[in-house]
């Protein structure tokens, strides 16, 4: 077992290289399946969620070959249904395979989803949607099973804009016959990546990025190669380490128009930001206290919330926080508190009284985005922090040690006596 070691506190500055976007990459991938020819994918992050859904994508029969960051898939071959517990229960986003296998297969095995400690997270919208198109689903011995004969273009609603749903009907219709529009759509960055690179793959897709998406059905999707967005999770994660730390930090590659609601927060608690070639990100004082709410792109994003409750932990006075994406993703605030922290949560707001300084703990790590804000605090904190199970940092960042040793944080990966 591993763990790592920090020792804080530090002033993050130089320069740091953002990677492809993880929640970008994987929903290509799945894409990927509908594709009979090659797909190359460039800029691709060398995380454990990329490579479970390599496991995934060669379960159903698909070919996967990694050279540095680009990634080559060749699913022309015969295709299998099944996607089984052992991956799904590691990745949520394996879900994200329905749409495709129905749309190619008109049947698809895929067992219900495990993934983060963030929430019960269900897939009703994915399915009803689905369900509108044509396709008929059971669940049995954990499994989700659907069939279709070939899906047809609907109208359909979304109650709530759910970037897993969005992406699953967007991918469903593409071959289906007809038109479908999705309303109420999620506008994530990511849902426009997998639109553009659908598109060049011959698909019609109007719309992505916007609440209301149309698709004309076709018949067939050829070979394509694309170059994936950079991480906005990632550099969004930098540039709130760097204003927390009171640091000086070039988000290289970053782009500024994703992050547009992240910056301008990270102005208002008292940083400069530069937004030409890459982000640049300059803090020289104590933040000061915010009221932030999360929601939806263009809304404030629940995967920096984290961090940045770290942030205002340090501020100058109260801010409240106000999670309405995921419910449970206040559950490491018991473990920040021991480091110092004053936090009180009150069901999905969280209260934060600023302090003057933070306190070095062995702390564990819950999940992805809840262990870069628990680094953070160590980078923060006086003395040393363990970070027990930073495994789950893996999943979604790119050489997270490596990159903040190269920014000049003290931190060191050690095996734990466990
Ligand atoms: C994706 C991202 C995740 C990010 C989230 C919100 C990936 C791999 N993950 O997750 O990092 O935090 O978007 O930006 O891209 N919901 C339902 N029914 C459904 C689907 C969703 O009730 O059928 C609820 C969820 O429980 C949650 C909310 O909708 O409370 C948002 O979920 P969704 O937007 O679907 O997020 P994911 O696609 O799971």
């Amino acid at each position: 077992m591993k763990k790592y070691v920090i020792k804080g506190p530090v002033r993050l500055a130089g320069d740091v290289q953002i990677s492809g976007a993880k929640n970008s990459t994987l929903k290509l991938m799945v894409a990927s399946l509908m594709i009979p020819d090659e797909v190359t994918l460039e800029r691709v992050p060398r995380i454990r969620d990329v490579f479970l859904m390599a496991q995934v994508l060669e379960q159903l029969g698909a070919g996967v070959s990694f050279e540095g960051d680009r990634l080559v898939i060749d699913a022309s071959g015969e295709l299998s249904e099944e996607t089984p517990y052992e991956l799904v229960t590691k990745m949520r986003a394996s879900i994200q395979v329905l749409g495709p296998l129905l749309a190619r297969l008109g049947r698809a095995r895929v067992a219900m989803p495990g993934g983060d400690a963030i929430g019960s997270r269900p897939i009703d919208l994915h399915l009803s949607g689905l369900e509108r198109m044509g396709a008929k689903f059971q669940a049995e011995h954990g499994y989700v099973e659907g069939m279709c004969d070939r899906l047809r273009g609907v109208n359909v609603l979304l109650e709530f804009p759910s970037v897993g749903a969005t992406e699953n009907l967007l991918m469903a219709a593409v071959t289906a016959e007809g038109t479908t529009t999705i309303e109420n759509a999620a506008r994530e960055p990511e849902i426009q990546d997998l639109a553009q690179f659908l598109n060049a793959a011959g698909a019609r897709i109007d719309g992505a990025g916007s609440p209301s998406i149309a698709v004309e059905g076709v018949e067939r999707l050829t070979s394509v190669e694309h170059k994936i967005i950079p991480d906005r999770i990632e550099a969004g994660t930098f540039a709130v380490m760097a204003v927390a730390t009171r640091g000086d930090v070039l988000l290289k590659e970053a782009r500024a128009d994703h992050l547009e609601l992240p910056l301008q927060k990270l102005e208002e608690v008292g940083a400069e930001v530069q937004r030409d070639d890459g982000v640049r990100v300059t803090m020289h004082r104590r933040p000061s206290a915010l009221d932030l709410v999360t929601l939806p792109y263009p809304g404030f994003p629940t995967d920096l919330q984290p961090m940045m409750m770290v942030l205002l932990s340090q501020s100058d006075g109260s801010s409240i926080l106000t999670e309405n994406v995921f419910e449970a993703r206040f559950i490491f605030v018991d473990e920040l508190n021991r480091m110092g922290t004053r936090i009180r949560v009150e069901g999905h707001h969280a209260v934060i009284r600023g302090v003057e300084k933070l306190s070095g703990a062995p702390v564990r790590v819950p999940d992805i985005r809840a262990g870069a804000a628990l680094v953070l605090s160590g980078l923060c904190a006086q003395g040393r922090t363990e970070i027990h199970d930073p495994g789950h940092i893996g999943r979604g960042y790119e050489d997270f040690d490596e990159k903040l040793r190269g920014l000049g944080a003290d931190i060191e990966v050690a095996v734990t006596d466990a």
